[in-house]
């Protein structure tokens, strides 16, 4: 096989660079425009729920009053913020295979992370339902669309059994959409509605979206919850970024935010085509989601019980990859650590060249380790 030992990386799940390069003129302009433009007010103390013009916007987009937008510094604040708030001890339900740093997250606030099994077309919703009727839990964590790691979507219905579940049990519902508008298979994401006062609370990020540099994001949350996070906010971090508030809220107003995600989609689809065909290709034994938006696909490479020399013989061959079971809640990891390697491919940042051929060399060591 032709490596010519040269290094791919499957390790960080972070937007291509061609994107950025193309969004910088537009980024450079907007801050420009809204510190011209607001001047004191995106330059001062104050807005500790986020720049008012930029909650309108989102206010509108999901149906909500200004009151219910917390808009912070990137999704993973905004989420941890509520984890800040809940008692120590509290349990917090989350997918089998969550986002990593939520699970340390969780772990660092004297949280309990419970994980729950996913099916093909979301949560094992019986199962969520059993912990939630035997024990008192805070909240469940989820990721509906194209989820980190795994890549999979939940059905529509899924994601109403599990609002109604919460609801009914008196559990706090989040999820975290931060991939609802990165689909790039020609179909568009159904929102998901918001009801007072229940909820469920949303979690967006415009990181993936726009540049994580500018590092916004945003939650939509019942009026009490907002009167409950606010004091922590103002503990925290007093303002968000306000500059960049003030130019994400004219960009989406300008339409240009919209253009960006065509061709965010653009960009992206030849890169999911890849790799779903590369997996049916080359994996068709292996069980894993089709993909059709995102940043993921996580899967188990079964067979591998040296997950340190699989990495080294990946390396030698000029691919880099990691173990990802720190994805896994702990009651999950106990059930599954001798299931193989776990491998979760971010795949947007890879040229259509390099991820093929990334596939290629993933196969040909595989099939080394486990013969
Ligand atoms: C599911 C999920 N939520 C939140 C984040 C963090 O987003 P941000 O960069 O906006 O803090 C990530 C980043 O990868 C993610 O995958």
């Amino acid at each position: 096989m032709a490596t010519e030992n040269k290094n791919i990386n499957f390790l960080r799940g972070i937007p291509a660079t061609e994107s950025l390069l193309r969004i910088k003129e537009a980024v450079a302009q907007g801050y420009h425009q809204a510190i011209m433009n607001y001047g004191s007010e995106v330059l001062q103390y104050g807005h500790f729920n986020g720049f008012l013009p930029l909650r309108q916007v989102l206010a509108e987009l999901h149906g909500v009053h200004p009151d219910q937008v917390i808009a912070g510094n990137g999704g993973m604040e905004v989420i941890s913020l509520l984890f800040k708030s809940l008692p120590k001890g509290s349990i917090v339900a989350v997918e089998e295979a969550t986002y990593d740093r939520v699970l340390s997250d969780i772990n660092r606030y004297g949280l309990k992370a419970v994980g729950i099994p996913l099916s093909s077309d979301g949560l094992e919703v019986d199962v969520l339902k059993n912990l939630v009727t035997k024990n008192s839990v805070a909240l469940f964590y989820g990721i509906p669309f194209h989820q980190n790691p795994v890549g999979m979507t939940y059905s529509p219905e899924n994601v109403e059994r599990v609002n109604k579940l919460c609801s009914d049990n008196n559990v706090l519902c989040a999820w975290d959409i931060c991939y609802w508008q990165l689909r790039y298979d020609g179909q568009v994401n159904r929102v998901i509605d918001f009801s007072e006062p229940q909820g469920p609370i949303l979690f967006n990020s415009f990181t993936k979206t726009i540049a994580p540099g500018t590092k916004c994001g945003y939650c939509i949350a019942p009026k009490k919850m907002v009167e409950t996070l606010t004091p922590i906010i103002a503990n925290t971090r007093l303002n968000p970024n306000l500059p960049t508030q003030a130019f994400i809220a004219d960009f989406i107003k300008s339409g240009g935010f919209d253009a960006h995600l065509t061709y965010l989609a653009e960009l992206y689809r030849p890169r999911m085509e890849i790799l779903n065909r590369e997996m049916a290709d080359k994996f068709p034994e292996i069980k894993r989601a089709e993909v059709t938006g995102g940043f993921f696909l996580g899967f188990w490479l079964p067979g591998i019980k040296d997950d340190r020399a699989f990495v080294t013989a990946a390396e030698a061959a000029g691919l880099h990859i990691t173990s990802s079971k720190s994805v896994f809640a702990p009651n999950i990891l106990d059930q599954v650590k001798d299931q193989g390697f776990y491998l979760r491919i971010p795949y947007p940042a890879l040229n259509p060249d390099d991820l093929a051929q990334g596939m290629a060399i993933l196969r040909q060591v595989y099939i080394q380790f486990v013969n």
